[in-house]
């Protein structure tokens, strides 16, 4: 097994779900209508702004993902009572006695998830202190956390770093700072966001990341009474309050999981309605999906994305913060890439290692050469440090079945989505993975018609 595959199945054991295998019999398409709930990207940052408050809140629309999982034990390991009713979708989160957490439990949740990280303002305001284990994630390029360390330490925060994580502590508080991002970081952003709110006097953040899962926290924020204003040109300005309380919301929903189930639907000829979806978030993957010869049609409850009949067409794609085409979305779709007439390429410039899951589609059959340069757009940052980051995607080709192994989150409903495609059976294995961003995956793919057998652990 390579390192990647290692990785991967020492996260998933983790988070309790390593070992899972699915075998599929490729070649049906999906049909049916299935349903997605609130964003992972939102829904697990929406739990930690409830730390910040005096009192309880509840959040609805939760899917059940293991990623919400692991915030909800770290949580609780914080003195926070965390009711989740999984066949309800609802979360409530009452801080009242927020403390400070023993290290073995913090410790007990090292390499689980990236969220850790964002508990460090919320904590540092109500405890004076914080201790973040190793983080997790998946292995999609380095991770580094140079920005948060830095917004943490402007804000006034004294950081030190141990073997086992990063304690913290704010003997002065935390005070309101000017903050410039090099890189429009979506967890960056989010942590000037959740320490801002309570920190004396007026933050302003320049290069601030705006996806619709942040805007949606926002709204969380003011809700519990915070004072924020986005402005053009991606700055935000933060006027801090002594006092915040519980908030009711309904979490935005979950786009990346509805692209993903787009792209099923046109790779396997088939015809999906996304319960839930809305138009506006989806824009830029719409119009992608309509150039590769998807079509869709908006309705007020959700989506219906579908293959008309036809070639499909190859693309340029260049992935990008939001409002760009989302990193999340081109694993998906290139399994349709690899059935479309001609050249296709996927550029990929927010990650500079998110190309770990095409050594298994190259075993089933596609024609995909990965190179170092920038191709097909704009040179990135990763353009002279040798990072395989542009994708040659060469089409049509027939996928044929085999044994795979799930390497990340995306990569693995890529996979998935492969394995529907392909003529015979595949193995997929280490798909428990998948279950930290995909809620009910496999009660999902029965609805649709799938073909298959899973063996969980
Ligand atoms: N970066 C740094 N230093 C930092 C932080 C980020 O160099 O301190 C770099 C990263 O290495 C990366 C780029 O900045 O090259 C963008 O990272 P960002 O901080 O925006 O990503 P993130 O907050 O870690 C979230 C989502 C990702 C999603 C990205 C981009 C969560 C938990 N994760 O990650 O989602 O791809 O934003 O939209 O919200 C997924 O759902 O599978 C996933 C990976």
């Amino acid at each position: 097994m390579n390192t990647v595959a290692n990785d991967a199945r020492a996260a998933g054991a983790r988070v309790g779900l390593s070992g899972d295998t699915i075998t599929i019999n490729g070649g049906r398409p999906l049909t049916g209508r299935i349903e997605v709930k609130g964003a992972k990207n939102l829904v697990t940052k929406a739990m930690v702004a409830a730390l910040l408050g005096e009192s309880p809140s509840e959040l609805r629309d939760v899917p059940d993902i293991s990623d919400v999982r692991v915030v909800k034990g770290l949580l609780e390991v914080h003195g926070v009572k965390v009711e989740h009713n999984v066949a309800e979708g609802t979360i409530k989160l009452d801080p009242v006695g927020v403390e400070s957490a023993h290290m073995v439990d913090i410790d007990a949740h090292a390499g689980s998830s990236r969220i850790p990280i964002l508990f460090c303002g919320p904590l540092l305001h109500r405890l004076g202190e914080a201790f973040i284990p190793d983080l997790g994630g998946c292995r999609i390029g380095d991770r580094p956390i140079d920005y948060h360390l830095e917004v943490l330490g402007s804000f006034g925060a004294v950081i030190e770093k141990l073997p086992t994580g990063i304690r913290m502590s704010a003997p002065e508080g935390l005070v309101g700072t000017k903050i410039s991002l090099p890189y429009p970081s979506v967890g960056a952003t989010e942590q000037v966001l959740l320490t801002a709110v309570r920190a004396k006097g007026k933050t302003e953040l320049s290069g601030a990341a705006i996806e619709p899962e942040i805007m949606d926290l926002i709204n969380i924020l003011q809700k519990m009474g915070a004072v924020i204003s986005v402005d053009t040109d991606r700055v935000i300005r933060i006027e801090g309050v002594d006092k915040l309380e519980g908030y009711t919301h309904r979490a935005l929903f979950d786009r990346n999981e509805a692209a993903s189930w787009a792209s099923a639907a046109l790779a396997t000829g088939g015809d999906v309605f996304v319960g839930g979806a809305q138009q506006a978030e989806m824009l830029t993957f719409l119009n992608i999906f309509r150039k590769v010869g998807g079509a869709f049609e908006i309705h007020e409850d959700g989506i219906r994305f579908y293959h008309p009949g036809g070639e499909l067409k190859p693309v340029v794609i260049e992935t990008d913060v939001h409002p760009g085409f989302m990193t999340d979305w081109q694993q998906p779709l290139v399994i349709a890439l690899t059935k479309a007439q001609g050249v296709s390429i996927v550029h990929e410039t927010v990650y500079e290692q998110r190309f770990g899951f095409v050594d298994a589609l190259i075993k089933m059959g596609a024609n995909i050469q990965l190179h170092s340069e920038c191709l097909g757009g704009h040179p990135c940052r990763f353009g002279q440090r040798n990072f395989l980051h542009s994708a040659v995607i060469s089409g049509p080709t027939e996928l044929h079945g085999a044994d795979i192994e799930v390497p990340d989150l995306r990569g693995g409903f890529s996979h998935l989505i492969a394995a529907l495609t392909a003529q015979g059976t595949s193995r997929v294995s280490n798909v428990g993975i998948i279950s930290r961003g995909y809620g009910d995956f496999i009660t999902k793919l029965r609805q649709l018609g799938a073909d298959f057998e899973f063996e969980g652990e």
